[in-house]
């Protein structure tokens, strides 16, 4: 797809200056370079509608393109797509089905942010509902909030008449229980080896290098949608991490980390580890990159980059080949239809539907 926009990127290497005071010295001038991008694009949106979604979205994305050609926000377009997959017991890493914590509940987080009103709403560990994703959009769409979890996202769903449900299927509680037998140190509690810093500030151990990649899922679906008029939502929902500690939320209810969107720009999600991405702002990241005039995959690819060096700073994050024991994969739609996504090893997918149909697309590769 050719994008039709135009860009002027200003890149000033200047060396603005930034004075500094150091207290108690008295006024101390202090030189910082500074290099500043301001990219200023005018993106046409594309002639029809395009989605995206992560590999497990096919349906969604369907769905979510159907419903904006049938007149839908791409907000509620969105929330529609994903709501097949919440639904579905198969998909043991979103809604009904989704594997619990390590209590044996199911606890989900989810998000959604709509691009023209520039407006999110968000819900952490909430049990017993099985579409925290249209939760999400009742919060953006009737509160002053963005954020609600626990307990009071449950009854914020109920006062607006999601039904009370129980989302462990037979198939995640069986696993749940093998986990439970095998779990010898395999948890998310962190043996004192392990940790790189004890409570109290001091470094006491680099873990232990040659772990293997830690066996859980991060399983997540994110959707974004862009319509005619250019306006760009997406939402991203998930079981989270399977055996989490309970009340644990990963990326996927924070707006910038396994979300995010600028009308003027596009939209960016993660899904893999939400420890990771959370701590580099992934989704925001991707957007920025993109407003600095990256291309969709390429943006991906900077902040995967980016997410590596940041995450394997605790050692036992990194395996003896030098490479994370950990995925992340992030998608990028920009506001002109184009997009992308990458992944940190090979083999995974995305989707997209648009004028020529919906179909799986393989993710550009950081590590071959
Ligand atoms: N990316 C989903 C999670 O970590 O919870």
């Amino acid at each position: 797809m050719t994008p039709k926009h135009t860009r002027r990127n200003f890149l000033l290497a200047s060396s603005a200056t930034v004075i500094g005071a150091s207290a108690g010295v008295g006024a101390r001038g202090q030189r910082f370079k500074v290099n500043l991008v301001e990219a200023e694009q005018r993106l046409d949106p594309p002639s029809s509608p395009v989605c995206i979604s992560s590999g497990n979205g096919l349906r969604a994305v369907e769905r979510a393109h159907a419903r904006i050609l049938a007149g839908d926000d791409t907000a509620l377009a969105v929330v529609n797509g994903v709501g097949i997959v919440e639904a579905d017991p198969k998909d043991m890493s979103v809604g009904y089905g989704g594997l619990p914590n390590e209590n044996g509940v199911v606890q989900l987080d989810a998000s959604v942010m709509h691009g023209p009103t520039h407006k999110a709403g968000s819900v952490g560990a909430i049990e017993d509902i099985m579409h925290p994703a249209a939760v999400a959009l009742k919060v953006l769409q009737t509160t002053d909030h963005v954020m609600i979890v626990g307990r009071g996202a449950y009854e914020f769903a109920r006062v607006h008449g999601f039904k009370k449900e129980d989302l462990l299927t037979d198939k995640a509680r069986q696993a749940w229980a093998r986990w439970k037998q095998n779990r010898s140190n395999r948890d998310d509690w962190l043996n004192r080896d392990e940790m790189d810093w004890s409570s109290d500030g001091t470094r006491v151990g680099l873990g232990d290098q040659n772990n293997e990649p830690v066996p859980f899922t991060y399983g997540t679906i994110h959707c974004a949608a862009v319509n005619p008029k250019g306006d760009v939502s997406a939402c991203t929902t998930t079981s989270g991490l399977s055996y989490k500690i309970p009340g644990r939320v990963g990326d996927s209810p924070i707006i910038g980390a396994g979300m995010y969107v600028d009308n003027e720009i596009g939209a960016a999600g993660a899904t893999g580890r939400g420890e990771a991405v959370v701590q580099s702002c992934g989704a925001f990241a991707v957007t920025q990159a993109m407003a600095a005039g990256m291309e969709p995959t390429q943006a991906c690819l900077h902040v995967l980059k980016k997410i590596v060096s940041n995450s394997t700073k605790q050692r036992r994050l990194m395996r003896e080949n030098g490479k994370p024991s950990f995925n992340v994969i992030m998608y990028a739609l920009r506001k002109d239809g184009v997009h992308g996504s990458a992944a940190m090893f090979p083999n995974a997918t995305y989707t997209v539907a648009d004028g020529q149909g919906a179909r799986s697309l393989k993710c550009a590769v950081l590590f071959e």
